[in-house]
């Protein structure tokens, strides 16, 4: 996840660019760059923000054609030389990417095999490389780019200069690319942001098309051939612009979910050999040794933890204990050898993770980090990190670092389950299909946001919310009366269903709705007898569930789709829909809540 803007027209480029990457820094901030093109072509960029990269360049440059980018980095940490855009050998073709290639390790070797040299730590660089030496094979700059893209794997969104080549080349497969037409000029970027203020007529380009860009003149090819795509005129502001329409980032960030999936799963997985790989540096012997996980976290992060917790005990047998982060202290007579710490933080940077990993690594044990960012702190504290790659979250409820938390996790403990012979082939590749079809399954309940509206408002003035689920679905009902309460004040507990008569019960009327989950995983029929207790007294029971026979014990039914261990979390997007509407309803700040910040920096 990055921004991207270029320019090819009448005016000069580079203050089309650099207004454009200030727009667009929301979307990644730790890097940035742009390539003036005009005649040759020139690169600048820096490590930091759009600010850092400013004070760089030159007041004035004479170019008509350019690219920049703002990095939200995935692989290499945030430095100078690995801000994009990336040249190849000659320093004449230059690119910027959005996304993710899957397949650049391989590319890279057979490249430096042939006599590249690469200077970052990026998947990036392998395209300019790679269209450099279909140049020197003597084909065209279009067919140089074409033959490129055919052997990359991943998502992404590219954008290529070329030394002496008047024309500006886009092509993206997963990642958003937007043209935007001008009198006398296109814009292109990732999101319509970058070039608003410049123009409304706009052509979103479709996966696998080639846009081929010389001044007003665009071009779009799909497989070689010109196609015509229509145009649209908006009309968003540009604040609604920058938040995809939406009028939060937290509703877009919920609806990113399945995107931000896919990048979390993307060549991770051999679903048919039933197996993980993570990149990580531990050894089998070392993970054959482990006699407890102990997994340190906050707030959502810690229960994404919890839910962790039980699919390592599940998938990998081994004992692993779940630690509010600020309460953690490496005690017990544990071996600090055979104890792996894992700290799950999405900011990377909440100081009281960062406090119980330091307290663990005085400990002498093993300390890995689950995060969405790279160059953060924890990362530079433990020994091995393992990306989420769920794009930048800027709402302070935390939604998309959630699934993909989970969904991690759930990749490292099938991983882990293997190197343990814990886990046989034939059910890591049920556990794997499931998590493959995650995406679509998440897809599939947010299409049913509007049953989600109507319930959210039907209830918004209730007194308090009741959360209840067993065995995965335990962290999930914490997780969404944590998201209600935080955004919409509103008083709302999570429990384990089977506590809910040892006390809270009391609470329990006709004023207190109940949000249940009802999944494989959560041990659904116990929960049921839960829902009935519940039900006797009035409380107005809301399911999730995957069975349609619940619907009889329920006054509203959310269906599920089944996805094996993963259907709690994709119940989750039911809960995140149902918090969003309801402080929606009450109007409250939905990206700010009072009180909150999204990275807490103090213990
Ligand atoms: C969740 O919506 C909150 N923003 C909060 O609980 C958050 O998950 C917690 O502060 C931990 O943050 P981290 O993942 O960045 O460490
Ligand atoms: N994967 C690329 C990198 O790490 C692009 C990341 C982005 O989308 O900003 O540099």
């Amino acid at each position: 996840m990055c921004g991207i803007v270029g320019y090819v027209g009448a005016d000069t480029a580079l203050p089309v660019l650099t207004t454009g990457l200030e727009n667009l820094e929301y979307r990644g901030y730790d890097s940035a760059g742009v390539a003036l093109a005009d005649g040759d072509v020139e690169v600048y960029k820096t490590a930091g923000e759009v600010d850092a990269l400013e004070a760089t360049l030159p007041e004035t440059a004479e170019a008509h054609r350019g690219v920049g980018h703002t990095r939200w980095s995935t692989h290499g940490p945030p430095t100078d030389t690995n801000a994009h855009p990336h040249t190849d050998c000659t320093g004449e073709v230059a690119v910027v990417h959005n996304g993710i290639i899957d397949n650049y390790d391989a590319l890279r070797r057979d490249l430096v095999a042939e006599g590249h040299d690469f200077e970052s730590d990026t998947d990036t660089e392998v395209v300019p490389h790679l269209i450099e030496s279909y140049l020197e094979d003597g084909l065209a700059p279009q067919a140089a780019i074409e033959e490129t893209v055919a052997r990359l794997e991943g998502s992404f969104a590219l954008v290529v200069t070329i030394a002496g080549v008047p024309e500006l080349f886009a092509i993206r497969r997963d990642s958003p690319l937007v043209l935007g037409h001008g009198v006398e000029a296109t814009y292109l970027a990732s999101d319509v942001t970058a070039f608003l203020e410049h123009t409304r007529e706009v052509t979103y380009l479709p996966d696998d098309h080639l846009a081929v860009l010389d001044g007003a003149e665009t071009t779009v090819y799909h497989d070689g051939q010109p196609v015509a795509l229509d145009r649209e005129t908006l009309e968003w502001e540009a604040d609604a612009a920058e938040k995809g329409g939406y009028e939060h980032y937290m509703r877009k960030e919920i609806h990113e979910q399945p995107q931000a999936l896919r990048q979390t799963i993307s060549g991770r997985i051999d679903v048919d050999a039933g197996t993980v790989e993570l990149g990580l540096d531990l050894s089998e012997e070392y993970l054959r040794s482990l006699e407890e996980i102990q997994i340190v976290a906050a707030g959502t992060s810690n229960y994404a933890g919890r839910y962790a917790a039980k699919l390592l005990e599940e998938l990998a047998d081994v004992r692993t204990t779940v630690s509010i982060a600020s309460e953690y202290a490496f005690t017990g007579g544990r071996d600090p050898w055979r104890t792996l710490v894992i700290a799950v933080t999405q900011s990377g940077e909440t100081a009281d993770t960062l406090s119980a990993v330091r307290d663990a690594k005085r400990a002498g044990a093993r300390t890995i980090a689950v995060t969405n960012t790279l160059g953060s702190t924890v990362t530079r504290e433990v020994e091995e990190s393992l990306f989420i790659r769920a794009g930048p979250e800027i709402g302070v409820a935390a939604t998309k670092t959630f699934a993909s938390q989970v969904t991690t996790l759930a990749l490292l403990a099938v991983a882990i389950g293997r190197e343990r012979e814990a886990l046989s082939t034939d059910r890591a590749v049920d556990v794997l299909e499931a998590i493959r079809s995650v995406p679509g399954a998440v897809q599939q309940v947010l299409d049913r946001e509007p049953q989600v509206i109507e319930v959210a408002t039907r209830h918004a003035d209730a007194d308090a919310f009741f959360f209840i689920g067993r065995a995965l679905g335990e962290p999930v009902a914490l997780e969404g009366a944590l998201k209600l309460k935080e955004i919409s004040y509103d008083h709302a507990e999570g429990f384990a269903a089977g506590e809910l008569k040892h006390g809270p019960l009391a609470l329990v009327t006709d004023q207190t709705p109940v949000l249940a989950i009802l999944t494989p995983g959560s041990r659904p029929e116990e929960t049921l007898r839960n829902v009935k207790e519940v039900g006797a007294r009035e409380a107005p029971v809301i399911g999730a569930t995957t069975r349609p026979d619940d619907a009889r014990y329920l006054q509203e039914r959310l269906d599920v789709p089944d996805v094996d261990v993963l259907s709690p979390m994709v119940t989750n997007v039911y809960w995140q829909l149902f918090a969003y509407h309801v402080a929606d309803a009450k109007g409250r700040p939905i990206d700010k809540p009072r009180n909150l910040a999204k990275s807490v920096t103090v213990e």
